[in-house]
């Protein structure tokens, strides 16, 4: 018996869970010197905004215990270069495409949904953990009601065909609140968790490291985070389906959200320097699924949340698939 590596983000089917995560790959071309991207669960790419950006000002990373700072902020083409650049290699390289859009406000992201209305998109990811211009810069995610706004703003705006997931900052005293809140205003799914607010000190300069002050912490020093969020996130909802992320580096790690209540995954830090990490852990995730006796994708899902005695009645009629290393 082989592995059913399929699985779906809310109407679209996925060749495999494993997505890059946006900003970590740009829209996909460095990558195509490494593998075929069309054999990836899907390419996210980085959060595109209407106009050319430049970002934040230099230097933009820095390195932490088992994890890195970035301070990029949301450089990028502007809407209109992306889709005839990007989003057109995309499709011509055959890849499942997950766009993120950002915007200073709803106005914002509601145009870019309109501009993407008839482009080849597969899920829109709405990165509302950005600050929001009309609210003192709070960022949206942080705040129930603006992340509703903007969810049901764009829900509205965009192909009726195209899911659209919310994605969420780790930044919050109570994750569930703002899950349940987006889940209202018409979210197919969620993405979580965009990177951690953190600072670190130069000691020669007796500084900010980075350039903009703070900056987003990525990589395995917050992946109990991210666990945490996506178990917490799936008992709220448990009706929608979950894009896991956060310091994911090799397939156990990749199975460890899925048991949580993931559908699919992202993989961002981990790129930078293994470019070929999504490829490698599709590969170690199907060893480490047949090596527990799964025979999908599906039936781990969530599957941490289940007593021992459901887990080990479900184990017990299965013995592991044949045919597939460990
Ligand atoms: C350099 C860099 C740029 C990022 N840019 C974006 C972005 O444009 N939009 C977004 O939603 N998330 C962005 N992220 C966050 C990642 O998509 C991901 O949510 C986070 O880094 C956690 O996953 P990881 O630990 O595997 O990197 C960025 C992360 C990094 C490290």
């Amino acid at each position: 018996m082989t592995m059913d590596m399929t699985t779906s983000l809310a109407s679209v089917e996925l060749a495999n869970p494993v997505l890059t995560a946006s900003g970590c790959a740009a829209a996909g071309r460095e990558l195509s010197q490494f593998f075929d991207v069309a054999d990836l669960g899907g390419v996210v790419t980085k959060s595109i905004m209407l106009k050319p950006r430049s970002g934040r000002p230099t230097p933009r990373m820095a390195e932490t215990p088992s994890g890195m700072l970035n301070s990029i902020g949301l450089q990028g083409p502007g809407i209109d270069s992306f889709i005839a650049n990007d989003l057109s290699w995309l499709r011509q390289a055959g890849a499942r495409t997950v766009v993120s859009i950002a915007g200073h406000n709803t106005d914002e992201f509601v145009s870019l949904a309109k501009r993407l209305y008839h482009q080849p998109v597969d899920v829109l990811e709405v990165n509302i953990s950005c600050p929001n211009v009309e609210s003192r810069g709070q960022v949206f995610a942080c705040d129930p009601i603006a992340s509703a706004r903007v969810i049901s703003a764009v829900r509205r705006a965009t192909n009726p065909n195209v899911p659209i997931f919310a994605k969420l900052s780790p930044d919050v005293t109570d994750i569930t609140q703002i899950a349940r809140a987006v889940a209202d205003a018409g979210a197919d799914g969620i993405s979580l968790i965009n990177t951690l607010l953190g600072l670190d000190i130069d000691l020669d300069t007796m500084r900010p490291t980075l350039g903009g002050t703070t900056g987003g912490l990525s990589g395995p020093a917050i992946r109990p985070v991210a666990l945490r969020c996506v178990w917490q996130v799936h008992q709220a909802v448990p009706q929608l389906p979950l894009l896991g992320m956060g310091g994911i580096r090799t397939g156990q790690d990749a199975l460890q959200f899925i048991l949580a209540g993931a559908s699919a995954v992202s993989v961002g830090t981990a790129v930078f320097h293994d470019p070929t990490a999504p490829i490698r852990i599709i590969a170690e995730l199907e060893a480490e699924l047949a090596r527990r006796g799964f025979r999908s994708v599906a039936e781990a899902v969530g599957f941490a949340h289940l007593s021992a005695e459901e887990q080990a009645a479900f184990l017990a009629s299965r013995s592991p698939v044949a045919g597939v290393a460990s």
